[in-house]
Order: C-alpha cells, then structure tokens, then sequence
C-alpha cells in the first residue's frame, strides 16, 4: 500500500467518527450545520492520524485514542475557518467548497469555529487513558491550541503580514506556533495517552521532537504549496499569501532553499524513529517523507 492509501484507511475510521460525535447533543441546527459542513469537507485528517499512529505504536488501542484523535481535527477546523474570515486571511474556498463564511455569514462562521473548539475539549476527557495520563494531554492541547501555541502564532503572522524586516528566525518561531504546535502536541499527546500501555518519558520526548520538525516543515511546504501548488487539488486558492503579503519562506529564501529545509527537518525526523520497528513505524517515517512531497 502507498501512504496516501494507508492515510485513507485511517482517515475513512476518523471521517466516521467525526460524522458522529456532533449529533444529537442538542446543538441548534443552523449552527450544527455550519460546524459539520467545514468538519465534514474532506481534509487530509493527518493530526488525528499522527495521534492515532503515535499512540499505537506505543501499544494504545484506536478504539480509546479516538475521541482524543477527533479533537484535533475539531480544533484544526475551527482554526481554518477563522483563518479563512474576511479580517484575517479573507480566503473565499477550502476544503474545495466555499468558505464557511460565505456559506453561513461571518457571525455563524466565528461561533461555528467557537462551538468546535469547545466540543473538542468535551470530546478529549472520553480517551480511554489512565486519568492522570488525559489530564496531561488535555493541558498539553490547551497549551498549543491556544495563546502560547495556534492564536498566539496566528496573530503573530497578523502582525508580520504587508511587513518586509521579518527574520527567519521570526518565521520559524511563528509556523512552530501557528502550525507546528498542534501537529507537536498530535504526536506527544499520542505517546502520553499510550503511557498506561508502556510508553516511557523517552518515547514522549522522540513524539514531540518528531512533531516539532515536521510541524514546521509542514508550514513551509504549505508556503511552497501556495506558489506552485494548484487550486484545484490543495481545495484552497493559490497565491493568497502574495496578494495579501504575507511573510512566508519562500518570500524569505526562495522556493529552492524552502524545500530544501523541509526535507533536511524531515530526514532529521525520520531518524528519530530508529529505535522503533514495525507497520506504525513504517508509516511514521512515511508520512514525514509526503508531508514535504505533497501536492495538496
Ligand atoms: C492547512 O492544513 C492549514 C495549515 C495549518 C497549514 P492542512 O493542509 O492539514 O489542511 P486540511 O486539513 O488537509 O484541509
Ligand atoms: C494557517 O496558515 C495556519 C492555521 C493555524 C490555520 P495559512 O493561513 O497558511 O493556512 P492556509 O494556507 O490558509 O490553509
Ligand atoms: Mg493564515
Ligand atoms: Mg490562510
Ligand atoms: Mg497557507
């Protein structure tokens, strides 16, 4: 099986589960609607995947990540709809379809992104886990998902969009923040749900180092994505961040150098996964290699 078939596997046990865990909670319907529309488009579903992978390859069972696994992609949808409103990125497509709020208004598209975020911290405390082991990744996801990891980092690149002194040192702290954070807090919080079945402090520590250097390198080829990458298959439009001036790698050192530093980051995360053997292993280290050779 290729990766992107073994992607699918997993992503069609999460699609399942996510088409779920919003009904019959007596959301309103105008706002459940808006919510499953963005949650329900498609998407690669890889932070779920990376939780799922992370936690069973350290002997957790899918069955007791997935609630947790869903959460992400809850907290990852909600971030892509506020990133897409008219006063951040003003992006008219995702996923391939109309921007939430052009479907359903600014006012319902923010509280659809409030209402995911919130269910999504619902949603982590039914792992199946030792309870001591859910507190910890409950507070390691609030942690990247909010001020000090995602926003904080999302209204870093507010802050640095139309300006032309940004450093690469800025740039990295802010796509570790923006993007890396949770695709970091995917992977650790994989291995601290697997705590109960035997992952040690070390196999915690190999998680976020995995998730911290394919997390930034997943945001530079995003940046490459939006130069060269074509609409039709990214689902979003191409050349967004020029038109609104953002600061992005290739803006900074060029394509080449861009999909360079991807790849080094990823190689460097490839090694971190020689202590482990075995399908999940395998699929790791696959997935870091098509996080820098994808087109979409
Ligand atoms: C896009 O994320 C936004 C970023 C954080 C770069 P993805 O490329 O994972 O988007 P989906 O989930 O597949 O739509
Ligand atoms: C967004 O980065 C990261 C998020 C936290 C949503 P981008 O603004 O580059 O993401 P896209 O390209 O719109 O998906
Ligand atoms: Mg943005
Ligand atoms: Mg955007
Ligand atoms: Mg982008």
């Amino acid at each position: 099986m290729t990766v992107k078939e073994k992607l699918a596997v997993h992503a069609g046990e999460i699609e399942k589960y996510l088409a779920e865990c919003l009904q019959n909670r007596g959301i309103p319907k105008r706002l459940l609607d808006a919510m499953d529309y963005s949650l329900l488009a498609g998407g690669k579903r890889l932070r779920p995947v990376l939780v799922l992978v992370w936690g069973q390859m350290l002997g957790a069972k899918k069955e007791a990540l997935m609630p947790f696994a869903a959460s992400l992609e809850l907290i990852h949808t909600y971030s892509l709809i506020h990133d897409d409103l008219p006063a951040m990125d003003d992006d008219d497509l995702r996923r391939g379809k109309p921007s939430n709020h052009k479907m359903f208004g600014e006012a319902t598209a923010i509280l659809a992104g409030d209402g995911l975020l919130t269910e999504a911290f619902g949603l982590m405390a039914k792992a199946e886990a030792p309870a001591e082991n859910i507190v910890e990744a409950i507070s390691l996801m609030a942690y990247s998902a909010g001020a000090c990891g995602m926003v904080g980092g999302q209204d870093v690149d507010m802050d640095y969009t139309g300006r032309d002194d940004v450093s690469l040192d800025e740039l990295k702290i802010m796509h570790s923040m923006k993007t890396g954070a949770l695709i970091l807090s995917a992977c650790k919080s994989g291995a601290v749900l697997a705590k109960g079945t035997g992952a040690t402090d070390d196999d915690v520590r190999r998680a976020e180092e995995y998730g911290r250097l394919i997390g930034v390198a997943f945001q530079i080829v995003d940046d490459v994505l939006d130069v060269v990458g074509d609409e039709a298959s990214l689902g979003k439009p191409v050349g967004s961040d020029e038109e609104q001036g953002k600061s992005t790698y290739p803006n900074l050192i060029g394509l080449e150098e861009s999909k360079e530093l991807a790849r080094k980051y990823v190689d460097e995360a490839v090694e971190l996964l020689s202590p482990y053997s075995g399908p999940e292993a395998e699929l790791l280290a696959e997935l870091a290699q098509y996080i820098v050779d994808r087109v979409y």
